[in-house]
């Protein structure tokens, strides 16, 4: 899909390309970053979300090569230049490398692309603040695979590349769901997506013309390290653990085998909240707490569970809180849906600071800076306001009256970033505040090419 002229940002990377490598760049491409509203963590458990694409973008001015060498550069001097051979894509780069997004894409796309499969020398420019729960990395992942494909002129539905690109992305090591590549991807103008999974599914959502969603990045990075992937990848896990368990109980119940690969595939099985507690809880599991109650041996279990080993948070695997989180997430975004459908803002609030202190309290995955926020936000007339994406740091989402924006910027300008965050944690701030720490965004079209 070929959308619109470049914008003047874009132009600028154009620009760039051609100063750099001395051709004008045959490929120009953009793919956006993306905010929740609400549905977190709920993805990967088979049930919905309520993103939309925001206004800041990863772009990449790029020509296909005639080898199968795929060579990045980016505007950006963080970034170094990376480059490989198409038939070394599964070969990662060293964890949290820029680089290997730009791998993901390619081993996401192997079976699609005919061979011998042409690379391409591309320069990116990333606008979606890194590390911050926006999905710079999924739209980097986008924006990659467009260049791909669009350099090997191969064509795959949207959907399906976003169903791809979803699993493509777990090669970088998080077992995330499929909510950033399809927000990036499928994106509307004024509208949140309400995102179904398995099969994915996109319902457009008209987001109320009389409030804007503002960002506020908490300014503490959420993590790429190996540890902090253990903790988002423990979420997964423990929702995984908490199927096994309710199935075995359902099949007892039912006096049929029930089997069930996500939380989601139970709703239809009558099961009530007071079962399912006395099933999962009340207190963290040990492993041998956990074998014992799924009567299965530690080979079993991993066989079952595809993995090679049983990685063990010292608190337990809390698997009540987090199936607690989820069901009660997921009842929230249909509700949202309707609120947003109606035009009813203050609906839409309650139901964002219920979902932020199920992220809090049953998920844990909110931070004492990501807290503050949500209450100066609320405190300067925020319609509601929560976390946004995995957690452990990041931004938050807030629904402001549009006439309040301006106001409603500078008083947590002041109230957090000078005032908290400046006595907390001045490091973040040594600098002023950072470009893009808070700022109110449209709701935008999906990725695509612009040339
Ligand atoms: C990350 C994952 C998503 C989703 C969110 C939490 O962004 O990539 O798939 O699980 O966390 O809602």
């Amino acid at each position: 899909m070929t959308t619109a002229t470049p914008s003047p940002e874009m132009q600028r990377v154009q620009k760039e390309f051609l100063h750099r490598f001395a051709v004008p760049a045959d490929a120009l491409i953009r793919a956006p970053g993306r905010v929740n509203l609400i549905g977190e963590h709920t993805d990967y458990n088979g049930y919905p979300v309520l993103p939309l694409a925001i206004d800041r973008e990863i772009r990449i001015a790029a020509i296909r090569r005639s080898d199968d060498q795929v060579r990045l550069h980016n505007c950006r001097r963080a970034f170094g230049e990376r480059s490989f051979a198409l038939s070394e894509a599964a070969v990662p780069f060293t964890l949290g490398d820029w680089g290997n997004y730009a791998k993901a894409a390619m081993i996401g796309l192997q079976d699609r692309i005919p061979h011998p499969a042409r690379g391409f020398t591309a320069l990116f420019d990333g606008a979606v603040p890194p590390a911050a729960g926006l999905s710079s990395s999924s739209a980097l992942v986008v924006a990659c695979a467009l260049l791909f494909l669009h350099v090997n002129e191969v064509q795959v539905d949207r959907l399906e590349l976003a169903e791809l690109l979803a699993r493509a992305e777990q090669f970088v090591g998080t077992a995330g769901g499929g909510m950033d590549q399809a927000a990036s991807l499928l994106g509307r103008p004024g509208h949140a997506l309400k995102i179904d999974f398995f099969p994915l599914r996109v319902r457009p959502v008209a987001l109320p013309g009389a409030y804007r969603v503002v960002i506020c990045n908490s300014l503490i990075a959420a993590p790429k390290t190996e540890s902090a992937l253990l903790e988002y990848n423990r979420r997964p896990l423990e929702c995984r653990l908490a199927v096994l368990l309710l199935c075995r109980y359902l099949s007892h119940k039912t006096g049929r085998p029930v089997s069930a690969q996500r939380l989601a595939d139970l709703a239809a099985i009558p099961l009530t909240e007071e079962e399912a507690a006395s099933v999962l809880g009340p207190n963290p599991l040990s492993p041998a707490q956990l074998l014992d109650r799924l009567q299965m041996s530690l080979p079993e279990l991993l066989r079952i569970l595809d993995r090679a080993a049983l990685p063990t948070p010292a608190d337990g695997f809390k698997l009540l809180p987090r199936y607690l989180h989820v069901v009660h997430e997921a009842a929230r975004v249909q509700a949202a849906c309707q609120a947003l459908e109606q035009g009813d803002a203050e609906a839409m609030g309650r139901l964002m600071e219920a979902s932020h202190a199920s992220c809090r309290s049953l998920y844990e995955i909110s931070t004492a800076e990501l807290d503050r926020l949500v209450e100066i936000a609320l405190e300067h007339g925020a319609a509601g306001s929560r976390l946004t994406g995995a957690g452990f740091g990041g931004c938050t989402v807030s629904l402001v009256a549009r006439e309040k924006v301006h106001d409603f910027i500078a008083a947590v300008t002041r109230d957090y970033y000078e005032t908290f965050l400046a006595k907390h944690k001045p490091e973040t701030m040594e600098n002023g505040l950072p470009q893009d720490a808070i700022f109110a965004t449209d709701a935008v079209a999906g990725a695509g090419l612009i040339l």
